[in-house]
C-alpha cells in the first residue's frame, strides 16, 4: 500500500515516519526544496528529540522518502495523509486554506481509488466538505473516500506520542475506509476508537479545550491560594490522588501557549457562536489565559513601580520545554511589554534562540548561558522550565545577579530549598520568599525605576 503524507511538520513528519517506523512504505511531500534536501540526510528540521534518527533509519531502509514532486507522489497514492496546518484567522476561526489546496494537488493527480485522512486539526464539518470537494474536482471515476484521523501528539514528546498512543481515533463513514485505516494501525498495538467523522473531528477539540480548562482552572485555584495563603502545589497533590482529577495538567503557571490550545480553544468558541451558542467554560478559559500571560508583569510592575533602564534576564524563551517552536509563547508579549518600557532584556534559552531572533533580532541581547543571562542583573524571569533551570543552584542567582529578585512563571523550585535563601522569589500560587527584600530594604531603595 502506498502511503503519500502532505505537509512535514509537526503532525506530518512524525506521522510519516511513525508509519514507516511500523513497516509502511511512505512519502512525504512537501513544497519546500531545501527542507526536503535536509530530511534526506536524516536531520529533522524541527527539533523533536527521537525524530531525526527515525528518518535517518527509515529513509535508508527504504520505507520513507520525501519529494517535492506531489503529481507523481500522489500518482500512486492509495492512501493520502493530511497533515498541513490549519492556523487561526484574525477571528478566531480555523483558515483550511492549506488543506483545500492540498486537496487541489490530490484532485488533479490521483489514478487510483484513494482514501484520504485528515489529521490536521479542522472544524466540526470539514471532512464532509473535503469529501464532497474531492468528489466533484477528482476525474476518470475514481473513487475518493475521506476519514477524520486527528493526532494528538504534542511537542517535545512526538514520537513517543506516537508510537505508544493513549488512543487512535478514526472517523469513518464506510466499512472500505474503516478497514483500511485498521489495518495501518493495527501495527501499533493501541486502542483504536472508531466514530463518524463529526465526532471524531469533534472528539480532538473537545480533548485539546478540556485539557486547557484544566490548566486554567488551575491557575485559577493558584490565584486564590495566593489571597488565601494556600499553596497550589500541595492543593494539586491533594486533589490529583482522586483518579476522577488525576495528576496530569495541574501545573499552574504563566498560562498555556503553543500551536494548538490557543488556536483550538477560539476554533471551537467561534465555530459554537457561529451556531448561535455560547461555549462559556472555554469563554472562561481563553480570558483566564490571557489575564494569567501577564502575571510576572504585573508583579514586577508592583514592585520596581516602572522596568525603565532595569536590566532583566529572561530564562527560557520557548512555550514548554522540549521544542524550538514559539507559537504563542509567553515570553514574546512579555518582552513587548518589557522593552516598552524601557527595560534592558538579557535572554536565554537553550534551544530556543534561533527562532526567536526571527521575532527580537536587535532589540534584546542573547546570552550563552543562565550564568550569562543572569549576571548584574535586577531581576529575572523564568518563562520556560528547561531542566537546566530547574537544576540551577539558587546560589547562583545570589552571586551572579545585581539584585537576587526572582519571577518564576513555571514553579521551578522547591521552596524548602528556597525559603531561607537571601532571594526574593515570586512563584505562582505560593508563598512569596522575600528575604532579601526585607534585609535590604532599609539600605537601598531598589523599587525606584530608573538609574
Ligand atoms: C497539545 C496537547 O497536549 C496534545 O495532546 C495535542 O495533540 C496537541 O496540543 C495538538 O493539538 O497538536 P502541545 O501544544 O504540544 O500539545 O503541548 P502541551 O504539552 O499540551 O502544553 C501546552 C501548553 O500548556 C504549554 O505552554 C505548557 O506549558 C502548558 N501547560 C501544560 C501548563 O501550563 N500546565 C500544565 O499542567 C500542562
Amino acid at each position: 500500500m502506498d502511503i503519500v503524507v502532505a505537509g512535514t511538520g509537526y503532525v506530518g513528519l512524525v506521522t510519516g515516519a511513525c508509519l514507516a517506523e511500523v513497516g509502511h512504505k511512505v512519502i512525504c511531500v512537501d513544497v519546500d526544496e531545501k527542507k526536503i534536501g535536509i530530511m534526506k540526510k536524516g536531520i529533522s528540521p524541527i527539533y523533536e528529540p527521537g525524530l531525526s534518527d527515525l528518518l535517518e533509519k527509515n529513509y535508508a531502509n527504504g520505507n520513507l522518502d520525501f519529494t517535492t514532486d506531489y503529481e507523481e507522489a500522489y500518482r500512486k497514492a492509495d492512501v493520502v495523509f493530511i497533515g498541513v496546518g490549519t492556523p487561526e484567522r484574525s477571528d478566531g476561526s480555523a483558515n483550511l486554506d492549506y488543506v483545500f489546496s492540498v486537496c487541489g494537488q490530490i484532485a488533479k493527480n490521483i489514478t487510483k481509488d484513494c482514501l484520504v485522512v485528515v489529521k490536521s486539526t479542522v472544524p466540526i464539518g470539514t471532512n464532509d466538505r473535503v469529501e464532497e470537494f474531492l468528489r466533484e474536482n477528482v476525474e476518470n471515476n475514481i473513487q475518493v473516500e475521506v476519514a477524520s484521523n486527528p493526532e494528538f501528539l504534542a511537542q517535545g514528546t512526538a514520537v513517543k506520542d506516537t508510537l505508544y498512543a493513549s488512543r487512535i481515533v478514526i472517523g469513518v463513514e464506510s466499512e472500505n475506509a474503516k478497514n483500511i485505516l485498521m489495518n495501518i494501525y493495527k501495527r501499533f498495538n493501541q486502542p483504536i476508537v472508531v466514530t463518524n467523522r463529526r465526532s471524531a473531528e469533534m472528539i480532538k477539540y473537545a480533548s485539546n479545550d478540556f485539557l486547557a480548562l484544566k490548566i486554567s482552572f488551575i491557575n485559577e485555584m493558584a490565584n486564590v491560594c495566593e489571597i488565601v495563603g494556600a499553596d497550589i502545589e500541595d492543593v494539586a497533590k491533594g486533589m490529583s490522588y482522586d483518579s476522577r482529577i488525576g495528576n496530569k495538567f495541574l501545573n499552574a503557571g504563566i498560562g498555556y501557549g503553543g500551536s494548538c490550545f490557543p488556536k483550538d480553544t477560539k476554533a471551537l468558541h467561534w465555530l459554537a457562536n457561529d451556531h448561535g451558542y455560547e461555549v462559556k467554560t472555554i469563554k472562561a478559559t481563553i480570558e483566564v489565559n490571557e489575564n494569567q500571560k501577564y502575571k510576572l508583569f504585573r508583579k514586577a510592575k508592583e514592585f520596581f513601580g516602572s522596568l525603565k533602564n532595569k536590566r532583566v534576564a529572561i530564562l527560557g524563551l520557548t512555550f514548554k520545554p522540549g521544542t524550538d517552536d514559539l507559537r504563542e509563547a509567553p515570553s514574546i508579549p512579555n518582552i513587548r511589554r518589557m522593552l516598552d518600557e524601557g527595560a534592558k532584556i538579557i535572554a536565554y534559552d537553550p534551544v530556543g534562540e534561533n527562532n526567536f531572533k526571527k521575532i527580537y533580532p536587535d532589540e534584546i541581547t542573547y546570552a550563552e548561558s543562565i550564568e550569562e543571562s543572569i549576571k548584574d542583573a535586577d531581576m529575572v524571569f523564568i518563562f520556560t522550565e528547561w531542566e537546566e533551570v530547574k537544576n540551577i543552584d539558587i546560589d547562583i542567582f545570589i552571586k551572579e545577579m545585581k539584585t537576587p529578585i526572582i519571577f518564576d512563571g513555571r514553579n521551578c523550585f522547591d521552596l524548602n530549598d528556597i525559603c531561607e535563601k537571601s532571594v526574593y522569589y515570586y512563584s505562582i500560587g505560593r508563598k512569596t520568599i522575600n528575604n532579601f527584600i526585607k534585609k535590604n530594604l532599609m539600605k537601598k531603595n531598589f523599587f525606584e525605576g530608573g538609574n
